[in-house]
């Protein structure tokens, strides 16, 4: 997609560097950011510099690629994966990416694992581009739907940043929304502004903008209303991991806006690529559910009036906080799931039936 004109990945190699977006600077500066070694790639998904589901899948398999780079001894790489599969511990794609990198360079010959890892994680790079980009097209026929019944602009709303920025290209919930543009279908998107991180309103109205799609940033209480009042008439999110149950795990508030959703009768659709399904768990408690510094709830970053990017403290000093970062919601509210084969029901029996398990 495109910053100021000119079209980007996500994450790219170049030069036995692996180059990122660094998102921790957005919308204020657009900074390329050099991840050089394994520690710098661990670093990067910690603090958030990548995130997104997918971009951390492939970030893991780019970090893997870094560890050979270091070091081509089998410990090494084994400490490696283990430092990566837990530098956060909600989205699937990272176990999945690590996963299936380490199958491939099982028994491959040392002075071969670097060609290897390399083509694998560009592999896995080209099939999340290609995946969200099917996903777009596959939502793209429910936005259609919706605009031929009405023929007037079609309000979606979203949550956090499913978009390009979270996977390599085109997103997972945005991409159907690029796809109806281009299209020319009229399309208005309401931001959930996503505390505490604000992936909303920094990340995806960021990128809709530079696309030129018009959108608008509302606090994260907004959406019911906007639903009562008939303003919006589908939800798309991502999603960081999904049972093959259908139950969705998400960034926290998803679940809220799936209710309220259905309180309202609006259909509510989450769009991912098979890479986030969790084929093995069953029951949604056992999600491991990340919590963040509760630093990112009491303090905020922003640029002052002479352009300086501030951090300050907005909670009263002695106040106790809590930042869990996902929540999840169970299939039952859930209209369908958009992946790169279909759309399917959130459920074992949809899931099953759209990926022949
Ligand atoms: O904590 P984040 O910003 O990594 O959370 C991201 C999300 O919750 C996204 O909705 C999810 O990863 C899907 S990305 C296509």
């Amino acid at each position: 997609m495109k910053i100021n004109g000119k079209k980007y990945r996500t994450i790219w190699y170049e030069n036995n560097v692996v180059k990122i977006i660094d998102q921790t600077k957005l919308p204020h500066q657009f900074i390329i950011k050099d991840l050089k070694t394994i520690k710098d790639a661990v670093k990067a998904i910690k603090t958030m510099e990548v995130r997104g589901a997918p971009l951390i899948g492939v970030t893991a398999a780019y970090g893997i690629v870094l560890a050979i780079q270091e070091n081509k001894n089998l410990d090494f790489i084994k400490k490696s994966s283990e430092e990566l599969v837990n530098s956060r511990p909600t989205a699937i794609n990272l176990q999945w990416a690590i996963h299936r990198m380490n199958n491939k360079l099982s028994f491959v010959k040392s002075d071969k694992l670097l060609d290897v890892a390399l083509k694998e994680a560009k592999l896995i790079c080209d099939e999340d581009v290609k995946f969200c980009e099917n996903i777009g097209f596959n939502g793209l026929k429910i936005i259609q739907e919706i605009f031929n019944k009405d023929n007037k602009t079609v309000n979606i709303l979203t949550h956090c940043n499913a978009g390009w920025l979270a996977t390599i290209d085109w997103g997972t919930a945005t991409s159907p929304i690029y796809q109806a543009h281009r299209k020319g279908i009229p399309i208005h998107v309401w931001v959930d502004e996503t505390r505490p991180r604000n992936q909303g309103a920094n990340l995806t109205s960021f990128e809709l903008n530079e696309e030129g799609i018009p959108n608008t940033i509302i606090t994260d209480n907004t959406g019911g209303i906007l639903m009562q009042r008939g303003q919006v008439d589908m939800c798309i999110v991502g999603t960081d991991r999904t049972l093959s149950t259908g139950d969705v795990c998400n960034k926290i508030g998803t679940y809220l806006k799936a209710l309220a959703a259905h309180d309202n009768n609006v259909p509510f659709y989450v769009a991912l690529p098979s890479s986030t399904i969790d084929w093995e768990t069953k029951d949604y408690n056992k999600i491991p559910i990340e919590e963040r510094n509760s630093e990112e709830l009491s303090h905020i970053e922003g640029k002052d009036d002479k352009n300086n990017i501030k951090k300050v403290l907005i909670y009263p000093e002695n106040s106790k906080s809590m930042n869990l970062a996902f929540d999840i919601t169970p299939a039952k509210y859930v209209t369908g799931l958009i992946t790169e084969k279909g759309i399917c029901q959130a459920s074992t029996v949809g899931i099953n039936q759209m990926f022949n398990r």
